[in-house]
């Protein structure tokens, strides 16, 4: 089984792609699973309800609990039963060192830990989809502006920061792309990458 991530800000096209990728490798007869973070399991989604609903007034270390409760779960219930060909997340924990750790500005050491507490597998391959942030929020369709979303220009900017620095820091399982290229280019810079 190998484990693809996609990562980006809001805006980038990764449930796009995603599809595309599902679509592609279930083309070639390949078994493929999709799952998004937060959620994907029972409790997971209801934990992705706090997390995203503006209404909840949270701390940023709840924020970043509840975010390792919810892979938690995923890692537990869907990961390590996984029998596919193909894993495909839609982000995984290097949403929780940017966001939590960059964007919110928590100790990244204790990310990593909590990480290596909830034997998270490392993927095989992860694709930024990297833009700047005013366009990536331009392209945002959806007039609904979840809690997260509503954070600041700033907090946005420092994430998008720190998944360069992340992809340039683990060259062999990342490939950054410019979101700004149409649909098929990204695809065919995606399929290249994981080999296919
Ligand atoms: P999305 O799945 O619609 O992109 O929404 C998930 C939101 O949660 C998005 O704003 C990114 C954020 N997030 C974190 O802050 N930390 C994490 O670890 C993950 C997985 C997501």
């Amino acid at each position: 089984m190998k484990i693809i991530s996609f990562e980006g800000i809001e805006g980038v096209g990764k449930s796009t792609q995603l599809r595309l990728l599902k679509d592609y490798l279930e083309s070639k007869n390949f078994l493929v699973d999709v799952y998004r973070e937060p959620g994907s399991t029972n409790t997971g989604e209801k934990i992705r309800d706090i997390l995203l609903n503006s209404s909840n007034e949270l701390s940023n270390e709840a924020e970043l609990l509840l975010m390792f409760a919810s892979r938690s779960e995923l890692i537990k219930h869907k990961i390590n039963k996984c029998k596919s060909d193909y894993l495909l997340l839609d982000r995984f924990y290097d949403a929780s060192i940017t966001y939590q750790g960059y964007g919110r500005k928590l100790s990244i050491p204790l990310i990593e830990s909590l990480i290596t507490f909830i034997n998270c597998p490392v993927p095989n391959y992860s694709i930024l989809l990297d833009i700047p942030v005013d366009e990536g929020f331009a392209r945002k369709s959806n007039d609904d502006i979840d809690r997260i979303e509503s954070s600041s220009k700033a907090f946005f900017e420092r994430v998008r920061k720190g998944y360069i620095k992340i992809a340039k820091d683990n060259k062999d399982r990342f490939i950054k792309i410019n979101a700004s290229l149409d649909i098929d280019q990204i695809h065919q810079k995606i399929i290249k990458h994981i080999g296919l």
